[in-house]
C-alpha cells in the first residue's frame, strides 16, 4: 500500500464528512492538498471502490452521504468534531477484519500505541468474550471497539471499570441510537429481554512490577441484525439495536463517553445511573459459579453486587469471573 495514497484518501474523506453531504469541487480539494485534480479523482474512486457512498457530479464535484455507515477514523472524528466541539480524541485504528479488537489493541499496547488508542474493526473471526466465551462479530452489522488506557486511577478494582464502561456505552446508545438499554451486572447491555451489548476489560500487567500498565476496554454492540441472522445457539439470547443508526457516530460518543468518565471515575458518580439502568437489582438470580440462588439487593461502591440468600445471609460478588443469570 502506498503512504502518501492512503494518507491523501483518508484527508479527502474527512473533508467530505465535514461538508455534511454538499457538493465540495475537485478543484477545490486538489488546491488544499495541493495535488492533481487527477490525484484527487483516482483517490476517491478509491473510496468508491472501499464502499464509501460518494457521489460525482460534473461542475458540482464530490459529496459522500452523511449516512454513509462504514468505518472509517475520518468518519469517527468528523462526527466527534461535530458532536463534541474541540475535544480531541483517538488515534483510530480502523481494520476491516482482525481477530480480536482487544487482541490487536494489546498487540500495539506493547509496542507502545498511546493512552486514548481505540482500535475497530468491520468484523472480527476470533471475538471474545468472558470466561473464554466467543463473541459473533460478523461484518457490517456491530461495532467491534477496544479502547487502549494507560490508568492514573487504582485499578485494583477492576470490576468499577466495567460498570463504568457499561454506562457509558448505555448512555452513548441512548444519546445517538435514542434506544435505552438495560445493565445486567456486570458487563451486559439488554433491550427488549436480549443481549445487545457485551463488554471485555483486559488488564496488561508490569511482570516485574505486577502493577498494571494497560487496561483494555473492549465493547461489543450489535447494532442491527446480522444478514445472515444470529447463529442457532444464540439467536434465543442475542439481539439488536430496535432503531438503525450510524456507527461512526456512535463510536465517536462512545469514545466521549469513556474518556470523560474515566477522568473521574474515582468519584463513581456513574453509580447511581448504573443502578437506574439495572435489570438485576431486587431480582432473583442464580449464580453461576455456585448453582445457588439470591436476590440481588444492591451495589457496593466498588461495583460489587451484594445478594442475600434464602437464610439471610449476604456475599458480594466482586470479580469478572463470575456470572449470574436473572430468574
Ligand atoms: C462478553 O459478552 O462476555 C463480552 C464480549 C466483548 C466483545 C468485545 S467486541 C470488541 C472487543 N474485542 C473482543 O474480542 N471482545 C471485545
Amino acid at each position: 500500500m502506498n503512504d502518501s495514497n492512503t494518507a491523501l484518501r483518508d484527508k479527502i474523506l474527512f473533508e467530505l464528512y465535514q461538508q455534511e453531504g454538499n457538493y465540495l469541487s475537485g478543484e477545490a480539494l486538489a488546491t488544499q492538498f495541493a495535488v492533481s485534480r487527477n490525484a484527487v479523482n483516482k483517490a476517491v474512486t478509491k473510496l468508491k471502490s472501499l464502499g464509501y457512498t460518494i457521489s460525482a457530479v460534473t461542475n458540482k464535484g464530490y459529496a459522500l452521504d452523511p449516512a454513509c455507515d462504514k468505518l472509517s477514523a475520518a468518519g469517527i472524528e468528523s462526527k466527534l468534531a461535530a458532536r463534541r466541539p474541540g475535544f480531541r480524541a483517538g488515534p483510530f485504528i480502523v481494520c476491516d477484519l482482525t481477530d480480536s479488537t482487544n487482541s490487536e489493541a494489546k498487540r500495539l499496547a506493547m509496542k507502545g500505541a498511546p493512552d486514548g488508542t481505540v482500535v475497530l474493526a468491520e468484523a472480527q473471526a476470533d471475538g471474545r468474550g468472558r470466561m473464554a466465551r466467543n463473541f459473533f462479530s460478523p461484518t457490517g452489522s456491530g461495532l467491534y471497539y477496544s479502547l487502549i488506557v494507560k490508568p492514573r486511577f487504582d485499578i485494583s478494582k477492576s470490576v468499577l471499570v466495567t460498570a463504568m464502561a457499561a454506562v457509558a456505552t448505555a448512555r452513548a446508545i441512548a444519546s445517538v441510537c435514542g434506544t435505552e438499554t438495560e445493565i445486567k451486572w456486570v458487563n451486559d447491555l439488554y433491550y427488549g429481554g436480549k443481549k445487545v451489548v457485551g463488554i471485555l476489560t483486559e488488564a496488561i500487567s508490569d511482570f516485574e512490577s505486577g502493577t498494571i500498565e494497560t487496561v483494555i476496554i473492549g465493547i461489543g454492540i450489535n447494532v442491527r441484525e446480522p444478514a445472515g441472522g444470529f447463529p442457532d445457539d444464540i439467536k434465543s439470547k442475542a439481539g439488536s439495536l430496535p432503531l438503525d443508526c450510524n456507527r461512526n457516530e456512535l463510536a465517536a460518543e462512545l469514545t466521549y463517553n469513556l474518556l470523560t468518565m474515566l477522568d473521574t471515575i474515582e468519584e463513581r458518580t456513574f453509580l447511581e445511573e448504573y443502578n437506574e439502568r439495572s435489570m438485576v437489582l431486587g431480582r432473583p438470580v442464580k449464580i453461576m459459579q455456585t448453582g445457588r440462588r439470591a436476590r440481588a439487593v444492591g451495589l457496593t461502591d466498588d461495583a460489587g453486587l451484594i445478594v442475600q440468600y434464602g437464610d439471610g445471609t449476604r456475599d458480594i460478588l466482586s470479580t469478572g469471573e463470575i456470572s449470574i443469570t436473572v430468574e
